[in-house]
């Protein structure tokens, strides 16, 4: 996930190989047992039945004043002003809605950021919240749960999502860094999917983008949002992370960090969730791994 203001300044300096942030900026070069993000969703997750649907407060109304859509030069992303707030479903407290931006990946390959069951999706929207005790976001950051970011997965169909056009109709107003649009506020939640809203999953992790903060509690939803292939296409062929005036154009593409390991922390899966395999739930399997690695060992040995 991308923050604008922590990103402005290091922009100038911040590599578009994310292997490459860490020598920037060290929290961005994760230690053994470090709780970065992304990660592969799969199948060490442990349902807990107490995680039901977070409430999403005005997300089904009309905001006043009006919405700012950025390309930042790292990603797409739209400003959603200070009417909104999500909380439950196991979240710390309350949260206010700050912003959404997309990750996204080229014209013949996939870029969502998370991968679930090792299955990259065309492209990943993240809604940004922030502790509602935090005066700013410097603050929110070295608190281990001063963010909270809803993830979805966007998938692609034949047909256009009328209400994902209001966001892709004004992306080619904003093609090139720098740019700036305005957009009027339409309810948030038509974006979302109408159902199923109580399946998904949850973790603690970090920003995906420099300064990489580990102050992250994730809810990666398990339905993905459904555009066309046409509205892909606008993102990974048509904006740019360079401006407009550059000499050389450069597309914006693949803006997603790689999938880290998760250690030790626990991947929950919500009550209603349904991609998880109960056999496996809280399962040590690396350790399962380690012993039949040296059973298999032990087996070629006697037969040599
Ligand atoms: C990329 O996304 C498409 C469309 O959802 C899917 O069919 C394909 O399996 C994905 N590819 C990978 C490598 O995950
Ligand atoms: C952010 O809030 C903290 C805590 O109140 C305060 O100490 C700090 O000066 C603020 N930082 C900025 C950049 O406003
Ligand atoms: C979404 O929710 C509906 C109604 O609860 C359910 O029948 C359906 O299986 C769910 N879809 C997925 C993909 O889990
Ligand atoms: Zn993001």
């Amino acid at each position: 996930m991308i923050w604008a203001a922590v990103f402005l300044v290091a922009a100038s300096r911040v590599d578009a190989d994310p292997y490459a942030w860490g020598d920037f900026f060290h929290s961005c070069h994760p230690l053994l047992e470090e709780h970065h993000s992304p990660i592969d969703l799969d199948v060490h997750m442990r349902r807990d039945s107490s995680l039901e649907a977070l409430q999403l407060h005005g997300f089904d109304e009309l905001q006043e004043g009006h919405w700012t859509l950025e390309n930042d030069g790292h990603s797409v992303l739209l400003s959603l002003g200070s009417g909104m707030s999500v909380s439950g479903g196991g979240l710390p407290g309350l949260f206010h809605t700050l912003q959404l931006h997309f990750h996204w990946g080229s014209p013949s390959s996939n870029g969502s950021e998370h991968t679930l069951y090792s299955r990259r999706f065309p492209m990943e929207m993240h809604i940004v919240n922030m502790k509602s005790v935090h005066p700013n976001m410097s603050a929110a950051l070295e608190d281990p749960t001063g963010l909270a970011v809803l993830g979805f997965f966007i998938d692609v169909v034949y047909a256009d999502n009328v209400h994902f056009s209001h966001i892709s109709q004004k992306l080619s107003s904003v093609a090139h860094k720098g740019q700036v649009t305005k957009i009027r506020p339409f309810p948030l939640m038509s974006l979302l999917p109408k159902h199923n809203l109580s399946q998904y999953y949850r973790y603690h992790g970090s920003l995906t983008t420099p300064p990489c903060s580990q102050s992250v509690v994730w809810t990666l939803y398990e339905v993905p949002v459904y555009i066309s292939w046409t509205q892909l296409a606008q993102f990974t062929s048509q904006i740019f992370s360079t401006e407009e005036d550059a000499e050389q154009v450069t597309p914006l593409q693949n803006n997603y960090r790689h999938i880290h390991p998760t250690y030790s922390r626990v991947v929950s899966a919500s009550r209603d969730a349904g991609l998880v395999s109960s056999g496996a739930a809280g399962r040590p399997v690396g350790l399962c791994h380690f012993i039949c690695v040296v059973c298999l060992l032990r087996l070629l040995a006697s037969v040599l």
